[in-house]
């Protein structure tokens, strides 16, 4: 596949802007190359533009090679990016299943792109046939989430394969919720095919939401055109030492996403006592989509104990469907309690 051809002819031609960083990397005794203010403290000089050394500790933990690493202000700015570089405004589109992740559209409407939305069944699962029944001539961009936001569930490697092979266009698949799941990453498929990206974040196994950390892995070509089109310094320095810092406790992490699993299991497990709650969807991310007898009843009155729960009410198939984060087990059990309050269920008794 050529990646150059399904470029926006603009971009092609794009000469980017070079930062004072980018033109002198090395050592020096004076700075005045960049305009910064002289007086050395903490954050006076520019970060570097390609945050090399965090991506070389993200390299070592992830296994995936430098080259095929971009960091962005969280996974939404690489979301932002791909649809720039390979999108026209008002003449190409992307594709993306419905319900999924809200940015997906978001980003294509500030980009004055059409999202195409391929629903899900109700049960959440993705027919490959109907996005290809969806795309045409002009479908750049397919965005695949897995595990899925607001649902999830996964969708199987083997299929997303299938269907990264066969079609000539980007193919995203948003791993924000990996850390929490049984199927492995497709990470290790960017080498194999040129036109796969995988976006991962800081945000949610690795607790740092407000760092603004994402990293997208992809062929070295599709890494270059994101560097090419990112503004310069889009990562601060402030974020790139947190980043290394958090980097440093892999091992509480796979510790905190191990409890976040097991308390998944014994929420979902819990919810099952409650009369009001009528299903509650099989997920392999850190929450857990619940369909209740009323959502926007219990949301507000949830609201009102100081519990605050997203409402997917009103998204395709998540009619009266709440999606609770898995909290710590304190916070858990006081969900249970006030749930149990809600329902009246004065026999139930929390173990
Ligand atoms: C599927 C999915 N992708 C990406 C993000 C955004 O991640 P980040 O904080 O890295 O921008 C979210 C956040 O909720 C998400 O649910």
């Amino acid at each position: 596949m050529d990646i150059q051809q399904l470029l926006r002819e603009n971009i092609r031609r794009l000469k980017p802007y070079s930062s004072a960083r980018d033109e002198f990397s090395g050592q020096a005794d004076i700075y005045i190359d960049a305009n910064e203010n002289p007086y050395n403290a903490a954050y006076n000089r520019y970060p570097d533009p390609l945050q090399k050394v965090v991506k070389k500790k993200i390299s070592q933990i992830k296994g995936v090679p430098f080259n095929n690493i971009f960091l962005g202000n969280g996974s939404d700015e690489p979301i932002d990016l791909i649809i720039r570089a390979f999108c026209n405004p008002g003449i190409d589109n992307v594709i993306a299943p419905n319900p999924s992740y809200g940015m997906y559209k978001v980003s294509a409407d500030i980009n004055d792109v059409q999202l195409i939305q391929v629903p899900l069944t109700p049960e959440f699962h993705l027919n490959f046939d109907d996005i290809r029944a969806a795309a045409d001539a002009h479908t750049k961009v397919i965005f695949l989430c897995s595990p899925n936001n607001p649902s999830g569930n996964c969708i199987p490697i083997e299929d997303i394969k299938n269907f990264v092979s066969t079609f000539q266009g980007i193919v995203v698949v948003d791993e924000a919720y990996i850390d929490f799941c049984d199927q492995p990453s497709m990470k290790e498929y960017v080498n194999i095919y040129p036109n796969l990206v995988i976006l991962q974040t800081l945000s949610k196994a690795w607790g740092a939401a407000s760092v603004r950390m994402g990293m997208a892995f992809a062929s070295a070509e599709i890494i270059q055109i994101l560097n090419k089109i990112k503004p310069p310094y889009n990562i601060s320095k402030p974020a790139q030492e947190a980043a290394l810092e958090i980097l440093e406790h892999e091992d509480q992490v796979r510790q905190q996403a191990a409890t976040v699993i097991s308390e998944r299991k014994r929420m979902a497990l819990e919810l099952t006592r409650y009369k009001g709650v009528k299903e509650i969807f099989p997920s392999e991310a850190n929450f857990l989509l619940v369909r209740v007898d009323d959502a926007n009843k219990l949301y507000h009155w949830l609201t009102s104990q100081g519990i605050i729960v997203r409402n997917r009410h009103g998204q395709l198939h998540c009619d009266n469907c709440l999606r609770l984060t898995v909290g710590t087990p304190t916070e858990n059990d006081i969900l249970f309690i006030k749930l149990n309050e809600y329902y009246h269920e004065k026999d139930f008794v929390f173990g």
